[in-house]
């Protein structure tokens, strides 16, 4: 599988850019590691690729799903982090039509069922600076 030894935030940024040149509609991504390993980084690097404003990106805290629309898809970002367990009516996934662009999701070991053909994306904190990336099925 696909694996990136990266140093700094920006060079985490910049693996998911050219990542997502290769995301097509309809792409579920599933971001693993723990609290400040870089998922929030690594969804930064997605919206830029897509040609959206990386700097808009957040954690999503009062709502589970932020929409990031103008790129040249659709950017869904949810954080399951203070989800127990999340029913696929609770994230409101089929009212947002997601299909229509990609959605990345944090903490997605909250979801209560699988997402077939969803993309693993597991990041592990090596130490301070350095991040191993593994992106595969
Ligand atoms: N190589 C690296 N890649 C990504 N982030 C790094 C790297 N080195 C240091 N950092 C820092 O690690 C932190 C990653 O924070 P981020 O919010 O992306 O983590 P997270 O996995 O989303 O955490 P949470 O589970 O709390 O949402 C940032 O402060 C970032 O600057
Ligand atoms: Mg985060």
């Amino acid at each position: 599988m696909p694996t990136f030894l990266t140093h700094s935030a920006e060079e985490t940024q910049a693996v998911a850019r050219d990542l997502a040149e290769d995301l097509k509609a309809g792409d579920v991504l599933l971001l693993s590691g723990n609290l400040g390993a870089g998922k929030t980084v690594f969804v930064r690097g997605l919206a830029e690729g897509l040609g959206l404003d990386p700097g808009e990106v957040s954690s999503p805290t009062f709502t589970l799903v932020h929409e990031y629309r103008g790129g040249r898809l659709t950017l869904y970002h949810a954080d399951l982090y203070r989800v127990e367990q999340a029913a696929a009516g609770d994230l409101g996934l089929e009212e947002m039509g997601v299909e229509d662009g990609v959605l990345a999701i944090e903490w997605p070991d909250r979801l209560a069922y699988g997402i077939s053909g969803a993309m693993r994306v597991v990041i592990d904190a090596v130490d301070d600076h350095a991040r191993r990336i593994v992106v595969g099925a």
